[in-house]
């Protein structure tokens, strides 16, 4: 798909559908309405507002055919709400319905994008991110392909030397997010520890680092170890480096939870539970998504990617309940339940990334049951050490359109991890069980400013939410590099 901004008048331009956004009733029409509007013999404001009384509401829509008045055959009328009301998010929420609603329409390869408001470099970054991420499907496995015949997507604007550097970001941002939706959808078969290693060593203008389970040994990696060590599938400790040309301003670390299944080990999850656990890598795909753009995006910080891949199974090697395991920093783990596997990963990866001395590190982790339950998938957990650099994120993230709710992370959330025989117990109590997790991972983080998403409830859809299809979201790619790149 072609997106390019257009200086033109929406009237001179040829495409085969022309998508006019256009805001509730009270608010007055702009210039391309009313040429669009004259042009057809009024047929907007006598026609469709009047007699049809379209309302022109956030999400509605409209096609009008228009006979052969203008050399476009039709148009797609979008409502765009209340204009006091409307924001970044809505139009890219808009621009993944149109694209959506394009699969169906027969002879669209291309449409003129017309908004009642000037557009500048977010404007057409929303725009761009909206039609990629609205057309996506994850079509590998099935014998029939969706046929995108919409190649041309052109995004009127004044402002042409912005809205092009918008679309350049916008197109970085959602084929990052693609990256991650498609990692996360594909099966546990594919994505194996082994297959996310080969992925991360194949980026461009990245540093790759891949240890096995003999050098995580040498590292005291135990707790991750453990989880891994009841699957045929050999553990991977990945990690990436992107380092800026000039010198970096400072130094970050993501983290992405990549558990390539998850059966729950011992403290087995039943049928309904283990079904998307193919999903449980969702954090390493959206760390591998981000790390495939970043050189292109060239921030002027320093990145540290890491994973620590292993699936989570049940053979006669298996860690079970009751196993004591010490972590990297010599913390000792007794396993309460293998099923809180993902958090024994993280503890090592936590501590590996202390050790590169990055002044903020960040995880992105499918971690809790207990944050799908309070937040649903509108939502994913924000939690840390550090409320500066959680309102960073948040303020990142409304950008992004993705939604991060704060949960604490008290004292009293680690009594219950309370081990007789060790250090600490690998779960606790049930409830408040996102931030029993949280604090549970804060014993892996010294001094490091540190900031933990539980994307448990939003990396994977069970049914289309947002203009997002039913599977992987590719959840916090987007905010984090809205981050990075701020
Ligand atoms: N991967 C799961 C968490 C999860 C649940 C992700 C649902 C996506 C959807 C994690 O490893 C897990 O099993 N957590 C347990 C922890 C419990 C044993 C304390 C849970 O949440 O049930
Ligand atoms: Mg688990
Ligand atoms: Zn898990």
């Amino acid at each position: 798909m072609n997106i390019k901004p257009e200086q033109k008048p929406v009237l001179e331009t040829n495409a085969d559908l022309i998508v006019l956004g256009l805001f509730d009733e009270k608010t007055q029409k702009d210039a391309s309405y009313k040429a669009i509007d004259s042009a057809l013999n009024k047929s907007i404001s006598n026609y469709v507002l009047k007699v049809e009384q379209f309302k022109p509401k956030f999400l509605s829509s409209y096609v009008l055919p228009t006979l052969g008045k203008i050399n476009t055959p039709k148009i797609l009328i979008m409502g765009l709400g209340e204009k006091e009301k409307f924001t970044s998010d809505k139009l890219r929420q808009v621009s993944m319905s149109v694209a959506s609603k394009i699969k169906a329409f027969k002879n669209v390869g291309s449409v003129s994008v017309v908004i009642p408001q000037s557009v500048g470099a977010d404007e057409a970054q929303c725009i761009t991110e909206g039609f990629i991420l609205g057309q996506y499907c994850f079509d590998k496995y099935k014998s029939e392909k969706q046929k995108n015949i919409l190649k041309t997507v052109l995004v009127h604007t004044e402002d042409v030397k912005s809205a092009k550097k918008g679309i350049a970001k916008g197109e970085l941002l959602a084929n990052a997010t693609k990256f991650a939706r498609n990692l996360s959808n594909e099966p546990a078969q594919y994505a194996t520890p082994t297959k996310l290693a080969e992925i991360a060593q194949s980026l461009p203008n990245i540093t790759t680092e891949v240890l096995d389970k003999a050098a995580c040994k040498k590292q005291g990696m135990g707790a991750f170890l453990a989880v891994g060590q009841g699957s045929d599938q050999p553990p991977k400790f990945i990690h990436m480096t992107y380092k800026p040309t000039k010198k970096a301003s400072k130094k970050i670390a993501i983290i992405g939870k990549g558990i390539t299944f998850d059966s729950g080990g011992y403290d087995i999850k039943p049928p309904a539970s283990m079904l998307n656990m193919k999903d449980d890598m969702s954090g390493a795909a959206a760390v591998l998504g981000i790390m495939s753009v970043i050189s292109a995006l060239s921030p002027n910080i320093e990145v540290h990617a890491i994973i620590a891949a292993c699936e989570n199974m049940l053979n006669g090697s298996s860690y079970k309940p009751g196993d004591v395991l010490t972590a990297k920093n010599g913390k000792t783990i007794e396993v309460d339940n293998t099923d809180a596997e993902g958090r024994l990963t993280l503890a090592d990866a936590l501590c590996f990334a202390e050790e590169l001395k990055v002044d903020e590190i960040v995880d992105v982790a499918t971690l809790t049951g207990a944050c799908l339950v309070a937040l649903g998938h509108y939502a994913s957990g924000i939690m840390g050490n550090d409320d500066n650099l959680i309102a960073e994120i948040q303020q990142a993230s409304e950008k992004a359109g993705e939604a991060f709710w704060k949960l604490p992370i008290w004292e009293t959330h680690m009594d219950s991890l309370k081990s007789d025989i060790a250090d600490m117990k690998n779960t606790g109590s049930r409830y408040g069980g996102a931030s029993v997790a949280g604090a549970f991972l804060k014993n892996f983080v010294s001094s490091t400013k540190w900031v933990h998403l539980d994307v448990a409830g939003t990396a994977y859809l069970e049914s289309p939410y947002k203009g997002f299809i039913k599977g992987g979201t590719g959840i916090a790619v987007r905010t984090l590099l809205e981050y990075i790149t701020k």
